[in-house]
């Protein structure tokens, strides 16, 4: 017997696969800037999405198609890296978006780039970068950063900066968990970047049991200082649900989630061995070893859309 679920999923996938194949709506890549003009101005965020692999970034594209919501896809140096290179991932997602004919608005992202990096990202076609200029002084992230806008205003890509470094560590870069100071954040976002993430509390990874939260007191400074700049939230994992509104109420439009599905596709894969379905038939095929994983991202990646309040936006 076919669940509801089931026979949606089934019909989705054949919708998706007639546009695809009539190339119908089928869009390339955009640059963020649209889509968080929109959500600023909307009261809902956009989610970025870190992509690891092929299986990542197709779950990733199908519940954006699915739930109607733009999306971000954020590649950190270190998985740009793994994934074999960052022209390697520009023509993996660009082949993807065409193949399963995803016809909402996706921007490839650069996260947390150095300045030699956003360079090589926008040589290799992605459509929105972010310097991380945090651990330079204010000075010197401002002349970096100035030139990266140069380059992003001519080539219509966006660019997102940083004040005041994320707490934790995401792919060896390790940031102290600092405040911004707003003032600084207006000095940025005058340099006429596209969006601006800027060190509320927020850290990468779990956050730990004494956590004091966010600090709205200095979000609200940032938000009324840099007036209608898209404000990103990094460390988007485990933040709780009513602090995720009160940001997006405070200007931020974007918010950045790795590790929860990183947890959510390795507790998956972790039952799926534990049950010892990996000994049962063919249960090996990677297709199948790694499907529960899959459906697990999938889920995770709904659950913060409908959250951030940006499905049926695209
Ligand atoms: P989490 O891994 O904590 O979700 O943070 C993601 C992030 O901010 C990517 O830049």
């Amino acid at each position: 017997m076919l669940t509801r679920n089931f026979t949606y999923d089934k019909i989705k996938k054949r919708e998706i696969k007639g546009n695809a194949r009539k190339g119908r709506g089928v869009k390339m890549l955009v640059s963020a800037k649209d889509m968080l003009t929109k959500a600023r101005a909307g009261k809902y965020a956009v989610g970025q999405f870190n992509i690891n692999n092929l299986e990542w970034t197709k779950a990733i594209l199908l519940t954006a198609e699915e739930m109607k919501s733009p999306v971000i896809l954020g590649v950190s140096e270190g998985a740009g890296k793994y994934m074999c290179g960052f022209k390697t991932v520009s023509a993996m997602v660009r082949a993807m978006i065409e193949e399963l004919g995803i016809t909402v608005p996706v921007a490839l992202h650069l996260d947390h780039g150095s300045y030699e990096g956003a360079k090589k990202c926008i040589e290799a076609g992605f459509s929105s970068i972010m310097f991380d200029g945090s651990h330079y002084p204010i000075e010197e992230n401002i002349a970096k950063t100035k030139e990266l806008v140069a380059t992003a205003e001519e080539k219509g890509l966006s660019l997102e900066a940083e004040v005041g470094a994320i707490g934790g560590e995401e792919d060896g870069v390790i940031g102290s968990g600092e405040v911004a100071d707003p003032n600084e954040c207006k000095m940025i976002a005058d340099l006429g970047v596209t969006m601006l993430a800027a060190g509320i509390g927020n850290i990468h990874g779990k956050y730990p049991a004494n956590w004091k939260g966010l600090n709205f007191e200095v979000l609200a400074k940032i938000n009324e200082l840099t007036g209608d700049m898209p404000l990103v939230l990094h460390g988007g994992t485990g933040i709780p649900a009513d602090m995720i509104k009160k940001a997006i109420s405070l200007g931020v439009s974007k918010i950045n989630v790795n590790t929860e599905c990183q947890l959510a596709f390795a507790e998956a894969t972790r039952k799926y061995i534990e049950e010892g379905k990996d000994l049962q038939g063919k249960g090996f095929d990677p297709r199948k070893l790694l499907a529960p994983g899959f459906e697990a991202i999938k889920a995770t990646v709904k659950e913060k859309m409908e959250l951030f309040g940006s499905v049926g936006k695209a």
